[in-house]
């Protein structure tokens, strides 16, 4: 190469990444709209229309600006004319605004905008065109094809076609988020569509299409112009790559910076590294490899890196149906990491039973297996690769991604091409280059949450006669532990069991994404909404501010800020917990004196909850504590309405007897399971039970959605002045027997922080 090429190339060169350095460091953005608040970016008006500008630029300080001004010139009539441009101090953006009302139908008009600093050299310049043109209805038409292979086309059906950012969503009903009313329609068997849009001439829209298993595409229109299209979709990869490096959800927090922030908050983000959770993966592991839980703080457990399942195996006991030996257990080494890791769990998919098994994070020993993305959790690109999940009932009994869910993770070897990208998601309309989005229909139900949310034990049982000789054949035994999905399924929440209308307090479907990744719609009959409601407004709030450009102008009820609150046990002690206000009310009715004797009755009512209350883990209870004073004294009870066991009776133990309520007046709302206690060391936790360790379910006082449990009580009198009645409701995220258990253990979990008191409800009465 000649000297001087060399030369020339270099200063191209410099010339380009200077050029790049400003573009990134420095810019210019302007927005024409129809809109006053600038939401929109047109290029099409009416002469009924004023035009709004707005300019935003961070080159020169908006203080040494002298002259700022647009020009509009008419394309047809040559005429020039000059508006200003004003600083706005809350949009921090230099705004105008100009009637369009001279201007012809089929003018086009080019704009040029203005800013002058002191100097003649400070100037910004912009120029752009937009068109006057005409309302109309257009049909819009077109053919969906796919690609078949790197040489055809072939023309696809049941595409899902529609105007980009136009919502699946009635704009009548204001109050919530209803399915009805589509605004797409599916490509017909040639491949064809055709759509009505009204708009204005030389409007340019998007059209895009969008199926399951391939990755959504689009085209421009420009109505009046050309008014057909055509559109290839690209299949999905059917291969899952089970080598893929999933992303660190840092990556995502640039683009997605509130949907980030709400999901950072929640417990999702720290379900591999939660210090209970590890304590209780240690119990399980301990259990899991010697059958024994009381060694679970002994480290060799790890030694053996696929170890046989032991747990219950051999071990015999009776219930009220007969005498059993314990066969088996269905669970597998690794399922918590199926859930509480699952990006590291997945990993493991081929043969679901491999070595890679514990998910013990770094907090607990030195040997850390999970990556700096799997100790995320349930993080975004995890979620996001979800293609599907199993959902038909053989499933419910089993845990988490490995055996439920349909992953498509992309080839590796392809990471900087589009084929080695994938992002599932709700939409069939994203068609930003970067995400590679593709419509999974399952995100906008509660299946796609199914596969965590709902678990159980599945034990294998040889029934025995007196002498422990086997009868009959062996039988299966299920106890359901993670069970809200059911929960949610069975109830008039989902609309989907022919035995369960549709029925709760809003009166539509309501899926998981709608009360827990949102704000819970508010109570139309109440006129109430949970605490601190917050609805999303703007129309944009799926991208950062600084990356709007990228993203389409939608109905703020399609989007879905990820806050997965619940009962939030993160929330330090003492901070209100909005959703365990919500969930139920708690009333106090039928107050009588007679004979001397107090009666009333209590009732808590399950109105909020989109499945039983108190819900999740089997550990998750709720104390009804009742009360009734008269002059300073506390009355003794006359009927036996009384906390059971597991509302903790432990006077000796490490709290003292603060928080033991068993056997006083009141309820306790649990599953409450029964595990084989064979070791003493062990036996308050016999009031928990880890579902796990389940044997046998003894009963289950937790209520179903929609309805009411009433408790009745009696307290004697002492004289006739008088009475007050207090009945408290407080939640517990631990019973009692563990917290004593894991505070024996080491692992203190202040009583403030376990026991949330939600309602308390004071009733007085003379006799
Ligand atoms: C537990 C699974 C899960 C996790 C974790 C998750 N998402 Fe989502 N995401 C969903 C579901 C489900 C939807 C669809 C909600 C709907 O429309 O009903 C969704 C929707 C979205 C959307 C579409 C816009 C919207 O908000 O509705 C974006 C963008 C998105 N997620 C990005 C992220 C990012 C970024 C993260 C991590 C910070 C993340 N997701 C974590 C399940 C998840
Ligand atoms: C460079 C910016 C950028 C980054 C980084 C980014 N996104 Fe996006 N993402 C977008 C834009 C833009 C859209 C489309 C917005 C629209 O059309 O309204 C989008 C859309 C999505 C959607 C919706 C897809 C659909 O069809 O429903 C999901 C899900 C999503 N992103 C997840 C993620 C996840 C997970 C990460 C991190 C691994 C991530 N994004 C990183 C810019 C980004
Ligand atoms: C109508 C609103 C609503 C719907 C629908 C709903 N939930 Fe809930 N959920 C609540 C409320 C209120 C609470 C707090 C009371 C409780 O813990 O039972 C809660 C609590 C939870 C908890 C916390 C349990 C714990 O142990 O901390 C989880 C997990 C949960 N829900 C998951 C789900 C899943 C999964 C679905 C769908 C299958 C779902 N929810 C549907 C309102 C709802
Ligand atoms: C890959 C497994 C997985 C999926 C999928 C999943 N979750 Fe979870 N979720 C978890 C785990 C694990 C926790 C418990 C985190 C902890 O406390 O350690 C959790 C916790 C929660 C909580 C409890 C937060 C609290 O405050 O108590 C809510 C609510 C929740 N998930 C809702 C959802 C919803 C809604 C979906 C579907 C859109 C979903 N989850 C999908 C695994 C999952
Ligand atoms: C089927 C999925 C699934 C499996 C398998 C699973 N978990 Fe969970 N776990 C969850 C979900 C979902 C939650 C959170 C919401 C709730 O309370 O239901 C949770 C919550 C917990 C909690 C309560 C956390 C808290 O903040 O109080 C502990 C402890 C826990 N899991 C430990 C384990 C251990 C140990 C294992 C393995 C033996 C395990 N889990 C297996 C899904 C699972």
């Amino acid at each position: 190469m000649k000297y001087y090429k060399k030369i020339l190339i270099l200063i191209l060169f410099i010339i380009t990444i200077s050029l790049f350095c400003k573009n990134s460091f420095a810019g210019v953005s302007h927005v024409l709209s129809r809109n006053a608040d600038y939401s929109t970016d047109d290029h099409a008006f009416l002469t009924t229309d004023t035009l709004y500008v707005q300019v935003t630029q961070n080159i020169l300080d908006y203080r040494e600006i002298k002259k700022s001004f647009f020009t509009l010139k008419s394309h047809q009539t040559k005429n020039k004319t000059k508006y200003p441009l004003i600083w706005n101090s809350d949009l921090t953006a230099f705004t105008g605004l100009a009637p369009l009302e001279n201007y012809p139908i089929g003018d086009k008009i080019t704009i040029h905008i203005t800013l002058r600093g002191k100097n003649a050299k400070d100037e910004i310049k912009r120029k752009d065109r937009f068109v006057i043109g005409n309302t109309g209805k257009w049909t819009l038409t077109g053919t969906i094809y796919e690609k078949i292979s790197d040489k055809g086309t072939g023309t696809l059906t049941n595409a899902r076609v529609r105007i980009q950012g136009v919502a699946d969503i009635n704009t009548d009903d204001i109050s919530y988020y209803p399915q009805e009313d589509d605004k797409f329609i599916l490509s017909g068997e040639n491949g064809n569509f055709a759509i009505d849009y009204e708009g204005i001439s030389g409007q340019v829209i998007v059209i895009t299409a969008g199926k399951e298993g391939y990755k959504n595409a689009g085209k421009e229109i420009t109505l009046g112009h050309n008014n057909s299209v055509t559109i290839t979709l690209s299949l999905v990869s059917a291969e899952d790559h089970p080598s893929y490096e999933y992303r660190s959800s840092k990556s995502c927090e640039k683009c997605h910076s509130t949907i980030y922030n709400d999901w950072q908050d929640s417990d999702m983000a720290y379900a591999a590294v939660n210090p209970i959770n590890q304590l209780v993966f240690l119990l399980y592991t301990a259990w899991y490899v010697t059958g024994d839980r009381a060694n679970f703080t002994d480290p060799s457990i790890f030694n053996d890196p696929n170890p046989a399942f032991v747990g219950d195996k051999g071990k015999i006991f009776e219930d009220a149906t007969g005498r059993y030996m314990i066969l088996g257990d269905a669970g597998h080494i690794h399922d918590c990491a199926d859930c509480h890791s699952p990006s590291y769990a997945s990993k493991v998919q081929g043969d679901g039973v491999t070595p890679l098994w514990d998910m013990r994070a770094g907090i607990l020993t030195d040997v850390d297996k999970l990556s700096f993305v799997d100790k995320q959790g349930v993080h975004c690109d995890f979620c996001h690769k979800m293609h599907s999940v199993r959902d038909e009932e053989e499933y419910w009994t089993e845990p988490g991604v490995n055996y439920k869910v349909n992953l498509l993770r992309p080839d590796p070897l392809l990471e900087s091409s589009r084929e080695g990208k994938v992002m599932f998601g709700p939409f069939d309309d994203v068609i930003y280059k970067s995400m590679q989005a593709s419509y999974a229909a399952q995100f906008k139900k509660s299946e796609i949450c199914s596969p965590c949310h709902q678990d159980a034990r599945k034990l294998y049982l040889q029934p025995l006669d007196g002498n422990n000789q086997p009868k009959g054949d062996a039988i299966e035994r299920i106890l359901w532990s993670e069970d809200t999905y059911r929960e949610w399924r069975f109830s008039g929440y989902s609309g989907l069991e022919e035995d369960y209308p549709v029925n709760n307090y809003v009166g539509k479907v309501l899926q998981c994404q709608d009360c827990h990744m949102k704000d819970p719609p508010p109570d139309p009959t109440i006129g109430k909404s949970i605490a601190d409601y917050r609805e999303i407004t703007d129309p944009f709030f799926m991208i950062s501010e600084e990356k709007r450009k990228y993203a389409t102008k939608r109905d703020p009820r399609t989007i879905y800020p990820h806050r997965f609150e619940g009962t939030n046990q993160n929330l330090t002690a003492g901070k209100r917990k909005r959703y365990l206000d919500w969930a139920v009310d708690l009333t106090v009715t039928d107050t009588k004196v007679e004979d001397g004797i107090l009666s009333f009755d209590v009732n808590l009512i399950n109105s909020h909850t989109g499945h039983t209350y108190p819900s999740g883990v089997t550990q998750r209870n709720v104390v009804l504590l009742v009360e009734a004073t008269q002059s300073g004294t506390v009355l003794s009870q006359s009927n036996d309405q009384v906390i059971d066991t597991p509302g903790g009776n432990f006077p000796d133990g490490y709290y003292e007897g603060k928080g033991d309520y068993a056997g006083k007046p009141g309820k306790i709302f649990m599953k409450h399971n029964r595990m084989i206690v064979d070791n003493d060391e062990l036996s308050p936790f016999f009031y928990d039970i880890l579902y796990a360790h389940a044997v046998e379910e003894l009963y289950d006082t937790r209520i179903k959605a929609n309805q009411t449990d009433t408790t009745h009580y009696e307290f004697q009198t002492i004289d006739t002045s008088k009475i007050t009645i207090t009945a408290r409701l407080i939640y517990r995220f631990l019973p009692k027997g563990t917290l004593e258990f894991a505070a024996r253990n080491g692992y203190v979990i202040p009583l403030e922080e376990n026991d949330y008191e939600s309602h308390k409800v004071g009733v007085s009465l003379n006799p």
